[in-house]
Order: C-alpha cells, then structure tokens, then sequence
C-alpha cells in the first residue's frame, strides 16, 4: 500500500499524484523521540521547486473547481474508506514520530475518518441563495441576486506537530470539498505521518495536483511559501508566535488562525469535584499536555481547593509513565527543548514560592506528571503554555476573581467552569473572553462539527466542519435584472 513513498530510509513527496525527490538532493532526518532512533529522511526542497509546486496545484485546480460536489464528496468517502482501512499502520508510524500514546494515536486517525466522511456529506449541503433587490428601500421586483459559493483557489494548510494527521485531514478535507487544491506543509516533526495521508488520498483516486505536500523546515521555506502570490487562502494551525508572524507577512489573503491556549478550569464551590478532578486530569495530562486545548490552570475557589487537589492528586497517582506502544498516559515530550521549556516554567514557580504536590520528575525528555499548587500571578507558569505535563492551581476567594485572572491572559481558546448551579455557570461562561466555555467538562476541540475558535492570541477565523468548508469558499453574486 505505502511502497511507493518510500525509497530506503528516505520518504519522498507527493506532487502531481507522484512520489518524488527534491532536485536539491537535500533531506531532513527525523528522530523518534521515543528513543533517538533514525524514524526516516524527508526532503527539504528549494524555494524553485516550490514555485513548480504551486504552478501545478493551481492548473490541477481549474478542473477540479469545475467538478459536481458530488463527484468531489465520493472521492473523499473513498478516502475516508481507505483511511479507515489503515488505521494501526498509521498509528504506529505516529507513536515512533511523535509519541502520541496508542490509544490517542489510533482515535486521531479514527476521528479522522469520521472527519472526512462528514466533510463528504456537509458539502453536499453548502447552498447558496436568492436575494430579492425589492427588500431594500426604492428597489422593485426586477433585479435578483443569484448567490453561489465558489472555491477560492489554491489553499495553504500548515498543520502542527501534534495533530500531523487530523490537523492535516480537518484543513485539506474542507478544502478540497469546496472545489480548492491543497499545497500541504506538515510540521517537520509529524511530516512522515502527514505523508502517509497524503497517500492516502492519492490511492483513494484524487485527481493528481490537488493534493500537492511540500517538506522542509518552515523556519527556511515557510515564509516563501506563505507570501507566494498564488497561494489563495492560509489554514495554519500552530504555536501564536508562528501564527502572528504568517498574518504579518502574508499579503491580503485570506487566513484562519489556530494557535496557542491557557484554558482555565474554574472550578465553584458547589461544583461535583469528583466529576471536575476527572476532566480536569483527562484535560491536563492527555497526550502529555501536548493539546491545544489542553487544561492549562485551574482556578478554584478557597472552599473547595483543599479537597480538589486531593483528587486530583490522587488521580494523577494512576496515570502510567513511559513509552507510547505501551498504552501508558504519559509519554516523552517532542523534543528536549520542549522538555526543557516544561522544566524552566515548574523552577519559576517553585523557587517563587509554589507547592510542589505531585512530579518534578523527569527523564530527558519524559517529564512526569506534575501537579503544582499555590500559583501565584507573578509566576511564569500562571501565564504561559507549557505544552507538556504540568499543571497549576491557582486558588481565588469567588467566581469573580475567576473571571478576572482568566481574562488576564493573553490567550483566548476555551475555558471550563464546574458547578451545579445554571445560573453561575452561564454568568462566568458569559464573561470569558475564548472562543468557547465547557460547562462541566474539560476544554476540547470535538465534535468536529462544532464552531472551533480563539481570540486574542488564540487565533483568528472559525473551524469545524461547516465553517471550514464556508472559510475556503466564498460568495460569487449573479444579479439578473430583468427588463
Ligand atoms: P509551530 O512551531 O508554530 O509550527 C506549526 C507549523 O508551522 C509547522 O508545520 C511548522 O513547520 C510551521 N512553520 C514554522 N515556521 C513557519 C513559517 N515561518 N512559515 C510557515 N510555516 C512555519 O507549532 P508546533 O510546535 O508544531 O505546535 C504547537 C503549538 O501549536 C502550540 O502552541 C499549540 O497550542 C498550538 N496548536 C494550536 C491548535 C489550535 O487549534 N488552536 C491546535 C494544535 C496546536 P516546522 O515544523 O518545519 O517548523
Ligand atoms: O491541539 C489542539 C487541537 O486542536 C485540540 O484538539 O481538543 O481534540 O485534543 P482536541
């Protein structure tokens, strides 16, 4: 099935519905870092070739936006049918590549395949509409506007290290759906996983160019790939560092921002602690709090704060430590500068003052799970996004000073508030500024067909599958004005 992408050790990429090598001859090496092992070579190719690259997505393009949705739709059941049928394969390739524990591993490709079929029978269901000019005052019944949405062209999708395949899928799904061609730029770390979808694709019978994937560092072709003239429409999803940079130099196109998070639990007094400790430690500790959406402090009010860290201590207590076929909880961070940047946040705190409760422990780049208690707003770790296995509880006299320290933050993704009480919870859900608040449950992306966003430096633009779709397409008005 996959013997076509790879020659060697050495992965090539998919352009023009072929496997090739970059002319430069230069590659990438990728290590596990399960255990420094050589996962494969991946090319690294020029700013030339991308030109090339991009001439080609945009010619595949023209036929492709000129295809029934229906035909586009049964391609991807098609793809979504042979995702399906490579699921532990792909899993396996992501638990070498980027320690995404089994289970997490397998459900993202899963999710995956759901992903792509709803994506399949959604866009057969973008509708336009008829506008009457009668309704606006001095207009009569002889003018029409005939609303279609049509593709916008070629899409750009930057996918992070975390997701490489769902991340990947949920950007070049939508697109392709709306009649766009794709150009993939994976995350270096993650691009092998994002190749075999793009095989995927390809030997599900989509037409050649539409699905064009270009390897190397985004710190060397990044910036030209994003500022190209013809790329239509950018779909990034990554660090706000990286997303802000690409919303400055990219040049009056399009773009749909997904980026960085320091989701809050608030948690109330009369909150179901049990049910909070629970979320709150799925929420925190998944793939190694290496999620966006990940929970990211927690704000508990004095009465209870006592009895929440208890169990949530006592929760973190079964979490299993070690590699990702294991079926462990917690598995190594991305890299040692990762783990590095985890360890400096949970020094910050300790030497201003916090308690550490549970962790501090750690392995290169296996960092144990770690559970800091009185956090305070003069450290780094109140504020900043680990993206890794750390957690802090910040104790807070109401719901008040919940709501004011969430706001504080730069970010803006989701937030989660614990109580019994309706009215409480829909005052703090009310107040916070992201882009969504779970009530009584912990900060997640799914279902994917929910409005996914972030404000402020969280992001910009909506995902999930009806407004992806929307994004990558636009308005085309017909006005028939009739004698
Ligand atoms: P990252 O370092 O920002 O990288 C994301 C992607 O951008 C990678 O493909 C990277 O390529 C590429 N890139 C880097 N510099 C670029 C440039 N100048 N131009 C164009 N592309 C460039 O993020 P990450 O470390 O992979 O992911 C972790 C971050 O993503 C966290 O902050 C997390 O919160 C955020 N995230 C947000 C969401 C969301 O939906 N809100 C979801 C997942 C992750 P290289 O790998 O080659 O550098
Ligand atoms: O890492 C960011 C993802 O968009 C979060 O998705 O909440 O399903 O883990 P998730």
């Amino acid at each position: 099935m996959f013997e076509n992408i790879l020659s060697g050790n050495t992965y090539k990429s998919l352009v023009n519905g072929k496997w090739i090598e970059s002319n430069s001859k230069k590659t990438i090496e990728i290590y596990s870092p399960v255990d420094k092992s050589l996962v494969g070579k991946i090319q690294a190719f020029s700013k030339d070739e991308v030109d090339k690259i991009i001439e080609n997505s945009k010619e595949a393009q023209k036929a492709w936006g000129n295809t029934p949705i229906n035909e586009r739709a049964e391609v991807l059941y098609k793809v979504a049918a042979l995702l399906d049928e490579n699921v532990e394969t792909i899993s396996k390739i992501m638990q070498k590549e980027i320690a995404k524990d089994s289970k997490s591993a397998t459900s993202e490709v899963k999710r995956t395949v759901d992903f792509i079929n709803f994506t399949a029978s959604e866009g057969n269901h973008v509708e336009g509409e008829t506008i009457g000019a009668d309704s606006f005052p001095g207009y009569k019944k002889n003018k029409i506007s005939f609303v279609t949405r049509i593709p916008l062209g070629t899409v750009l999708a930057i996918s992070p290290f975390n997701y490489p395949v769902n991340l990947s899928a949920s950007k070049i799904a939508p697109a392709l759906i709306a009649g766009n061609s794709v150009i993939l730029k994976p995350p270096t770390q993650g691009a092998i996983s994002a190749l075999y979808l793009a095989e995927i694709f390809n030997k599900a019978g989509l037409p050649a160019g539409l699905l064009n994937v270009v390897t190397g560092k985004g710190s060397e072709i990044g910036d030209y790939i994003v500022a190209h003239k013809d790329i239509n429409f950018i779909n990034f999803t990554g660090s706000s560092e990286v997303g802000r940079h690409i919303s400055k130099i990219s040049d009056m196109v399009p773009l749909l921002l997904e980026l960085g998070g320091k989701d809050a639990a608030i948690v109330l007094k009369d909150a179901d602690l049990d049910l909070a400790s629970s979320n709150i430690v799925a929420g925190a500790y998944g793939y190694s709090g290496q999620r966006c959406t990940a929970v990211k402090r927690v704000l508990v009010v004095n009465d209870v704060a006592d009895k929440l860290t208890l169990l949530i201590t006592e929760k973190i207590k079964q979490l299993k430590v070690g590699s990702p076929e294991d079926g462990v909880d917690i598995t190594p961070l991305i890299s040692d500068k990762a783990a590095d940047f985890v360890q400096e946040l949970i020094d910050d705190s300790i030497r201003k003052g916090a308690k550490l409760i549970v962790g501090n422990k750690r392995k290169d780049n296996l960092i144990y799970p770690t559970l800091i208690d009185n956090v305070t707003t003069d450290m780094r770790l109140a504020w900043e996004e680990p993206f890794g296995p750390v957690l802090p509880i910040i104790r807070i006299n109401d719901m008040d000073e919940g709501i004011k320290i969430a706001n504080e933050s730069e970010y803006g993704l989701q937030s989660a508030v614990f109580t019994e009480n309706i009215n409480d919870a829909f005052y703090v859900a009310q107040k916070l500024e992201v882009g969504a608040v779970q009530i009584n449950n912990k900060t997640e992306r799914g279902p994917d067909h929910f409005p996914f966003l972030g404000v402020k430096s969280s992001g910009m633009g909506t995902q999930g599958i009806r407004y992806s779709i929307e994004a990558m397409s636009r308005p085309k008005a017909i006005v028939l004005n009739l004698k």
